[in-house]
């Protein structure tokens, strides 16, 4: 049986974490929001709603220090892969 669904779905970004060095056991990783690139499309808040919020104007913000918690590497990505605007940057701290 062909896995599918969620899992299937950590489980190739469980890989891709991986080939960016961004998995288990790496630095810290933090996001950003680019304002001037950032138009509202909500899907940052929506995916990853334990790294960021929306402004009174419904446009995304980093939540505290951006820093991502273990365990939120995906849903940082996940928030990168979907903004439409490309609004959405993910360095890993040295
Ligand atoms: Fe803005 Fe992209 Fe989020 S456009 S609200 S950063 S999904």
């Amino acid at each position: 049986m062909t896995p599918h669904g969620p899992d299937a779905i950590s489980a190739a970004l469980a890989l891709s974490l991986k080939s960016y060095g961004l998995g288990e056991g790496s630095g810290a990783v933090k996001v950003y929001i680019d304002s001037g690139r950032c138009q509202g499309h909500g899907r940052c808040y929506d995916l990853a709603p334990g790294l960021f919020g929306d402004d009174e104007e419904g446009y995304g913000q980093v939540l505290g220090d951006g820093i991502v918690p273990p365990g939120q590497e995906q849903a940082a990505r996940l928030a990168v892969a979907n903004c439409p605007e490309r609004a959405i940057d993910l360095l890993e701290e040295t």
